[in-house]
């Protein structure tokens, strides 16, 4: 059995659609600003793999509640990390492009120096480091731009301002969007695979790599929206906390596993017919 960490998030949905006999654990169940809890969590299940698919991901918030966002981050994740190697069972723990600093057009690879430029990434960078800490069988997956049918994110933004005909979008971050399906299937095949050679750093993100602004114009020519995009810079769309501008990510060591890097049209195609508003 896999015990998930989440239930209602992006990724967590997924997952729950593949494997309807695992556990997973809501907020209520396991809250991962207490870090002993979710411990004592994966102690008490007979779980064969712990997925964590939670996490503090409100990124603007971060930046003024970095204590708390570190807690949940960082805190959490190595305290499971520690109980699934006291266990002897794989642990695979979701990340983010936000640990880089985005500088250079170059796909980071999963090796390169990290170097947050804000809260957000610093709490997850410190989740990375708890878990390679904890010294068990684990796989770090570095991601970016998730998008779904469920809650909010930028293909949902999308569609429900589709209807004012023109819209400004940010043209000068460019990184690969990507399928919470795509990250789910990861998770599991990382899951039942890990071993303690494989155990790392892996990076998944859906190809091509695109700016927002070419996404925006992806998502309307599928669901057949007629809007006009315009690109604008990220100066002119001020956010509190500041996006890497270079997210791509190299993704080749998803071969490890006999995975490819997801083409993201593909996954936008599924999540349009989830929405039912694809032509
Ligand atoms: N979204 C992105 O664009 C993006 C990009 C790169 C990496 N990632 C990473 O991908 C992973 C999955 O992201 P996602 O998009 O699926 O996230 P999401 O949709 O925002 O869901 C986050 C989940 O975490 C849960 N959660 C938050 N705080 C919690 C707490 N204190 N205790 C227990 N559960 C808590 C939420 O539960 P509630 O419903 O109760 O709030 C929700 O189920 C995360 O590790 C995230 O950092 C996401």
């Amino acid at each position: 059995m896999i015990l998930v960490f989440g239930s209602t998030g992006q990724v967590a949905q997924e997952l729950r659609r593949r494997l309807p006999d695992a556990t997973f654990l809501s907020r209520d169940q396991a809250d991962l600003s207490d870090p002993a809890a979710c411990a004592a969590a994966i102690m008490a299940h007979d779980a064969t793999a712990v997925i964590n698919a939670a996490a503090w991901t409100a990124v603007d918030k971060a930046e003024t509640e970095e204590p708390a966002a570190t807690v949940v981050n960082g805190d959490a994740p190595a305290a499971m990390a520690r109980a699934c190697a006291d266990k002897g069972i794989p642990f695979v723990h979701i990340s983010t492009d936000y640990v880089f600093d985005g500088t250079g057009t170059r796909p980071w690879r999963p090796e390169d120096p990290t170097n947050p430029i804000g809260a957000y990434g610093r709490s997850k960078l410190r989740g990375e480091e708890g878990v390679a800490a904890a010294g068990g069988v684990h796989a770090i997956l570095r991601t970016s731009w998730v998008f779904s049918a469920h809650g909010a994110n930028f293909v949902k933004t999308m569609l429900r301002l589709a209807d004012r005909g023109a819209l400004n979008v940010v043209a000068d971050q460019v990184g690969g969007p990507t399928a919470a399906a795509d990250i789910a299937e990861t998770c599991i095949a990382m899951a039942r695979g890990l071993t303690r050679d494989t155990s790392g750093i892996y990076h998944l993100s859906g190809g091509p790599d695109v700016s927002w602004a070419d996404f925006a114009r992806e998502i309307f020519a599928q669901a057949g929206c007629h809007v006009t995009v315009t690109d604008i810079p990220s100066s002119a769309y001020p956010t509190p906390a500041k996006r890497p501008a270079n997210s791509r990510m190299d993704c080749s060591a998803l071969a490890t596993f006999g995975l490819t890097r997801p083409d993201w049209r593909t996954g936008l195609t599924d999540v349009l017919k989830d929405l039912e508003v694809a032509r």
